[in-house]
């Protein structure tokens, strides 16, 4: 189906939360949804450090698989979104956090939100989904909405590294099966390059401190300026030290090539089966893929097959 605009596309997407979890991460089951989330709620604590009296926001925090993590750490977190069923999601799985707000986007404008009112937010696997000036329109309202001296995080695909590039070209891929005169997808990955997103971050009036480019994910940490450099300076000092938490890292990144080229064969990820197999014991980011790709494999498993051995769940004694 086509969609002209995003709000009635991420609607469709989010019309069950079985869907609404599938188009945040792929996620499969609750589970493995809550694997996920500790795992980027780990990346936006180290870019961010969250302190007990922090005010912080949520820029498309789908069903909360993000903030459901953070909420407990912080004074206020607020989260926005264009989909109003990826919000009723998020509800019910924030229902226990007195401190959890939530309102609906109508466009790249954050109108719900007061003029300096926060003192961090991120934005997590949805700048990718849209045009960059709807990017740019957002973080020229982060840079409103932010404190003085507040933090901004946000990742995009980074085409400048080869995984972001082999992901682009499966993009690419797509569009060429398209029929002459076909539109783009409106929610449709869309990729940057590192220098680029420093340029929109400038743009908006923040200032970037740390930028990973190596991964196929670029990630930003930005600051509203206050004019106190010395603050700043304290800032990028932290950030050079907490980096290698923030960076999806090189682990990651082969799991991920592993699961693109798969997909780019229409084969099953076996690659991604033997990478598994030699991680550690106890290995959490090797359990969070176990977990990502087992859901991926029932919803297959008319073409693929029984889920194999090495992908169930280790019983318990
Ligand atoms: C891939 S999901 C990621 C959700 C969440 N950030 C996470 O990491 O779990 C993308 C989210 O962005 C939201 N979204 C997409 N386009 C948007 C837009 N133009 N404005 C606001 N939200 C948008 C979608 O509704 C969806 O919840």
């Amino acid at each position: 189906m086509d969609f002209d605009d995003p709000k009635a596309f991420w609607n469709h997407q989010a019309a069950t939360p079985e869907g609404a979890r599938l188009a945040v991460d792929g996620s499969g089951d609750e589970r493995t949804l809550q694997l996920t989330g500790a795992f980027s709620a780990a990346q936006a604590r180290a870019a961010l450090d969250p302190q007990p009296r922090d005010r912080i926001f949520e820029l498309g925090c789908g069903v909360g698989r993000i903030g459901r993590e953070l909420v407990g750490e912080v004074a206020l977190w607020h989260g926005v979104d264009i989909s109003e069923n990826m919000l009723a999601v998020a509800r019910e799985r924030l229902a226990d956090a007195g401190n959890a707000r939530f309102d609906v986007l109508d466009g790249p404008r954050l109108p719900m939100l007061a003029d300096a009112s926060f003192d961090k937010g991120y934005c997590v696997a949805v700048f990718i989904h849209m045009d960059k000036e709807d990017m740019v329109l957002f973080l020229r309202e982060v840079a409103r909405v932010l404190r003085p001296g507040g933090l901004f995080y946000f990742d995009h695909w980074n085409l400048a590294h080869p995984v972001g590039w082999k992901r682009f070209s499966a993009e690419v891929d797509e569009i060429g099966r398209r029929g002459p005169g076909r539109r783009k997808d409106v929610a449709r990955n869309q990729f940057c390059v590192p220098q680029e997103l420093e340029a929109y971050v400038r743009g908006a009036g923040l200032e970037p401190l740390l930028v990973i480019a190596d991964t196929p994910n670029a990630q930003v940490v930005c600051r509203k300026p206050d004019g106190d450099a010395a603050a700043a300076a304290r800032e990028t000092a932290r950030l050079r030290d907490a980096a290698p938490r923030i960076d999806y890292g090189p682990q990651w990144t082969a799991y991920f090539e592993a699961i693109v080229d798969a997909e780019a064969a229409g084969q099953p990820p076996q690659r991604l089966r033997e990478l598994l197999a030699a991680a550690p014991a106890g290995d959490a980011t090797a359990a969070m893929f176990r977990a990502w790709i087992a859901g991926l494999w029932r919803l297959r498993a008319a073409r693929w097959g029984e889920l194999p051995a090495d992908l169930q769940e280790p019983k318990q004694e």
